[in-house]
C-alpha cells in the first residue's frame, strides 16, 4: 500500500486480540518516531514503553485517577480498566519543554508529528494503534509524570494503546466519515 492508500484507511483501533506484539515491532514504531521532523533538530521527544509489571502499575494508577474522576459511575470505570487490561503494550510520549514557549510549542507539534508516523507505521505492521489523551490515556493526569517518574521538563503528549487489532476492529476499518476538505479549505 501507498502512504495515501494506509492514509486513508487508518483508524483508532481500540479492541485487541490478547496476543503479545513482538519487541521488533516495537522497536520499529519507535525508530520511525524519531524520524519525524522537529525544530531545529532539537529531537524533543521521549517514550515510555508500558507492558507486564509496568502494565499492571499503569491500571493501579489509572483506577484511583478513574475513581476520583468519577466516583458515581463503577461501570465506566470498570469497562475503562478493562481496556488498560486487555491493551498489549501502551505507549506514553512526552516532549520537551523549552526555555520559551515558541519552541515548547514547536517541540509538542513535532512530538504530534511522531505519533502520527508510529500510527501509519503500525497499519504497515498490521497492528491496532490509538492515540489517547482522556481518561485512562491519563495525559491530563498529574498521576502519569509520576508513573513514568517525575522527569524535569517533559510534557505529556499522547499515550498510545497499541496491538493486534480484534477482528470486530477490522471489519469497521472501512468506514472513515470525514468533512470534504473543500469546505474546509480557502484557497486565497
Ligand atoms: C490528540 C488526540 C487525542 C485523542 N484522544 C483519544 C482518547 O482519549 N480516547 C480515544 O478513544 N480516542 C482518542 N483519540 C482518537 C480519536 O478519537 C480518533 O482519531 C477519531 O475518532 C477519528 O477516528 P479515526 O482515527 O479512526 O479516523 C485521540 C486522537 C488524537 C489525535
Amino acid at each position: 500500500m501507498s502512504v495515501i492508500e494506509f492514509l486513508h484507511s487508518r483508524r483508532a483501533i481500540r479492541n485487541y486480540q490478547p496476543r503479545e506484539v513482538e519487541k521488533e515491532k516495537i522497536e520499529q514504531l519507535l525508530k520511525v518516531a524519531t524520524l519525524a521532523p522537529n525544530d531545529r533538530l532539537r529531537e524533543p521527544w521521549s517514550f515510555y514503553v508500558i507492558q507486564g509489571e509496568a502494565k499492571k502499575r499503569y491500571e493501579q494508577v489509572a483506577l484511583d485517577y478513574l475513581q476520583e474522576r468519577f466516583p458515581t459511575k463503577p461501570k465506566l470505570i470498570e469497562s475503562s480498566i478493562e481496556v488498560v487490561k486487555n491493551t498489549p503494550v501502551i505507549i506514553m510520549v512526552t516532549a520537551d519543554i523549552a526555555s520559551n514557549k515558541a519552541d515548547t510549542k514547536d517541540n509538542e507539534y513535532a512530538v504530534c508529528c511522531a505519533i502520527h508516523s508510529m500510527w501509519l507505521a503500525a497499519c504497515e505492521l498490521e497492528l491496532g494503534f490509538v492515540w489517547r489523551t482522556r481518561g485512562v490515556g491519563l495525559v491530563h493526569d498529574q498521576r502519569s509524570y509520576q508513573f513514568i517518574g517525575s522527569p524535569e521538563g517533559k510534557k505529556m503528549v499522547g499515550t498510545i494503546f497499541l496491538g493486534y487489532p480484534d477482528q470486530s476492529e477490522t471489519e469497521v476499518g472501512m468506514l472513515k466519515k470525514r468533512t470534504s476538505y473543500e469546505e474546509k479549505t480557502v484557497w486565497l
